[in-house]
């Protein structure tokens, strides 16, 4: 008996130390006190290297600054981290490195894993079009996997910056424009990347960027100024980053932008107040590349000195790349202008997260090339990153239901300059390999089609091609065939940071290529890939029928041939408006009603809006068809006059009335009719997507509280007032089928 218990016991005790091997369990306490024991060995020297980050030469994602002698400043205990470094076998030998300093501190290494490591996923604004937060949460648990094999530490993601301007170059790397969407988004993809938690095997740190109002560049331009209003900061910008926080994200990075006034690194009022103050972070906050130095430029230090005692004031934790801690920190703390309790309590932050990480046990502990190469490119991922693809397309447009295609058809011509394309696929902020395969849209369709049907190929041109001299052969091309599929857009480095355009229409002569082609009288199927919303407003009213596939990573081809085929019915929504008009930006669904709202007609009618256009956006916020049709009825609310301490309860009916099984998102708008501070026209508060067969109805539930009625009143509290609330119930937001309203009583 006594034996069994002692091999039961021994048993256990194996368990926990192989478990323990897999995830470090260390508690917050033990790693305090490793923390402080740590800390207390270390020189002002060592510290400040922790707090300094400097790119690998090889990978730079930024301009580099200096020529420094890297490897020999991370022997002498001058680095905390090191970015741009990858793969098992090359994390390793820099990580020797560190283990030949004095104190043998680890190096944390960061990589740009945005959409994907080996593994190319959609672009994250098309992901976002998935309204799937499962889905996306597997694309980022994908990339976190992979990456945390290749000897990673790190992901910068995800970028939570909303967006209101498609110009702006960085759109693809967000999550849209709606703060409920993108908040939830943001949360997905804190989980993703970070797992079962930091210390798995599995799981890497994300990083929440920029903090905080980086999209609200203005004109769109990568890297301006954002001038908004504490309201607007809160209402909008802040919410994706409070879920980002509230999921768990081990670090933030501040921006390139000012706010206000002041640099985001620079700013106490957000890394300090908010961040580390009203919100209780306690991971670090990394700066953006050169950021510190940049607050020069910006006419808000006066050398790089001043930069780095203003942005350690601020908050900021960790200098990426400007050399601004490393070289002046030292003298700053001598001559008494940055406490030492400063510095201390920003090398804890960050010796904190190594610790969660397991480095201390082991310092190569994600650097197994073993595992590394059964972890990348796995057809596991692939089809994962195939599932995600085909979920972020959005059908725009089906006129007599044209898609999906017949998979008899004798002849197809497949025309475009994106057509053949492999590696646009990509979509920027992508890491690149030589042995890659993205499969392009011809290849995808080529593994689809059986032997009966025959593709044929023509360019017609290239995307930014002037010259049409191609295109007699694409619509002698377009002739031969049954139905023509266009492929047209950007090309992936067209849309990505500094890559803002003033012009965003469709580049090129593309747009005259679907005229010659429509002109064959051919039924046209128009696909738009981009990692923005483009504008093609001749295309949108003539083209039989449009999907917007973005940038969709290393399986596009593969997702759109199974959703032009039917294999999979498409249900993407779009997470930001695409415009008529670039004059017309910012063009968002939640914006304010006026004293003289839009009556969305034209002409001079003494209405907040244009005389030339209409003030709707082209494709609304929330859009995108299905190959079949769902009808939304029975409106119930359980209640119309509720209290801030009453949940409301609503439901309807969704009934898929087509003859295909598909998936729609019943989304739920609220607009708050009169308060204390005028109220956007319409919120997101809901949504929930729905898998139908057809002729299947489900009822669906949403519940409003005191949180959903909430809003920042005229003093910024976040509270209820009492008054009406108009309840809308659409499949997008200027598709409302279902309306009520109820109110909010003391
Ligand atoms: C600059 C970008 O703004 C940031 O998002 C990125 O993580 C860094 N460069 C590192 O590449």
């Amino acid at each position: 008996m006594q034996k069994r218990i002692l091999t039961i016991l021994c048993l256990l005790l194996i368990a926990c130390c192989v478990l323990a091997q897999q995830t470090p369990q260390h508690t917050a306490d033990a790693i305090d006190r490793k923390v402080d024991a740590l800390l207390a060995k270390m020189t002002l020297d060592e510290k400040i290297g922790q707090l300094n980050q400097y790119t690998s030469d090889r990978l730079a994602t930024g301009p580099l600054t200096e020529n420094s002698s890297k490897f020999q400043d991370i022997k002498d205990g001058k680095l905390g981290s090191m970015l741009n470094v990858k793969g098992a076998k090359e994390t390793r030998m820099v990580q020797e490195l560190a283990m030949q300093s004095r104190l043998k501190i680890p190096l944390l290494f960061g990589l740009d894993v945005i959409h994907g490591y080996r593994v190319t996923f959609p672009v994250p604004l098309a992901e976002a079009a998935s309204w799937d937060m499962q889905a996306i949460q597997t694309s980022a648990r994908v990339a976190g996997k992979e990456a945390a094999a290749a000897g990673l530490h790190w992901t910068f993601a995800p970028m939570v910056d909303i967006t209101r301007d498609p110009r702006w170059g960085r759109v693809m790397e967000g999550a849209g424009e709606d703060p409920y969407l993108a908040s939830l988004i943001a949360g997905a993809r804190v989980k993703g990347f970070q797992g079962n938690g930091l210390g798995s095997l599995d799981a890497i740190m994300a990083c929440a960027k920029h903090f905080a109002a980086y999209g609200a560049a203005i004109g769109g331009r990568d890297y301006n100024t954002a001038d908004i209003s504490d309201r607007t900061l809160w209402e909008t910008y802040l919410p994706p980053f409070k879920a980002a926080l509230d999921a768990g994200a081990a670090t933030f990075m501040n921006g390139f932008n000012e706010l206000n006034g002041i640099p985001a690194t620079g700013n106490s009022y957000l890394q300090k107040d908010i961040l580390k103050g009203k919100w209780n972070y306690k991971g670090f906050v990394v700066s953006d590349w050169g950021s510190i130095g940049e607050m020069v430029q910006h006419g808000y230090a006066r050398n790089s000195k001043q930069a780095a005692e203003l942005a350690i004031t601020a908050g900021s934790d960790m200098d990426m790349e400007s050399h601004a801690y490393i070289n002046n920190m030292a003298q700053l703390v001598k001559e008494n202008k940055v406490p030492i309790a400063l510095i201390d309590d920003a090398v804890k932050r960050i010796l904190q997260k190594k610790f969660e990480m397991g480095l201390f046990d082991d310092p190569y502990r994600f650097s197994n090339e073993e595992r590394e190469k059964k972890e990348l490119n796995s057809p596991e991922n692939r089809a994962a990153a195939r599932e995600v693809a085909k979920k972020s397309i959005v059908l725009l447009k089906n006129d007599k239901q044209l898609l999906p295609l017949s998979k008899n058809l004798k002849t197809i011509a497949v025309i475009g300059p994106l057509a053949k394309s492999n590696i646009d696929m990509m979509g920027f902020w992508s890491v690149k390999w030589d042995d890659d395969h993205l499969v392009s849209l011809y290849e995808g369709l080529e593994n689809k089609v059986g032997k009966n049907t025959r593709l044929l190929y023509a360019q017609g041109c290239d995307v930014t091609d002037t010259s049409k001299s191609n295109f007699a052969q694409a619509v002698a091309t377009a002739m031969q065939a049954d139905v023509v599929i266009l492929a047209i857009g950007e090309h992936y480095d067209m849309t990505g940071e500094a890559k803002s355009r003033a012009n965003i229409h469709l580049p090129g002569v593309q747009e005259d290529l679907v005229k010659a082609i429509k002109a064959t009288g051919k039924p046209v199927v128009v696909l738009t890939m981009s990692g923005r919303p483009m504008i093609f407003n001749w295309t949108a009213d003539n083209a039989d029928a449009i999907l917007q596939t973005w940038w969709l990573g290393s399986e596009a081809g593969n997702a759109i041939a199974d959703v032009l085929f039917g294999d999979y019915n498409p249900a993407g929504k779009l997470p930001i408006s695409f415009p008529r008009s670039e004059g017309q930006i910012p063009v968002y669904y939640n914006y304010k009603s006026t004293g003289r709202p839009s009556a969305n007609d034209m002409g001079i009618n003494y209405r907040s809006g244009y005389n030339d256009i209409q003030n709707s956006p082209r494709y609304a916020f929330g859009y995108g068809l299905s190959y079949t049709q769902f009808a939304l009825t029975d409106l119930k609310l359980d209640r119309t006059t509720l209290t801030a301490n009453d949940k409301l309860n609503v439901s309807c009916t969704l009934k898929n009335t087509g003859n295909y099984a598909g998936e729609e998102v019943v989304q739920l708008y609220l607009r708050d009719e009169f308060a204390s501070v005028t109220r956007p026209v319409k919120e997101l508060k809901g949504f929930e997507k729905i898998y139908l067969k057809a002729g299947e109805s489900k009822t669906i539930n949403f519940v409003i509280d005191k949180e959903t009625l909430s809003f920042y009143d005229q003093k910024m509290n976040w509270a209820t007032e009492p008054g009406t609330f108009q309840l809308m119930i659409g499949n997008s937001s200027d598709h409302i089928l279902l309306k009520s309203k109820f109110e909010l009583v003391k």
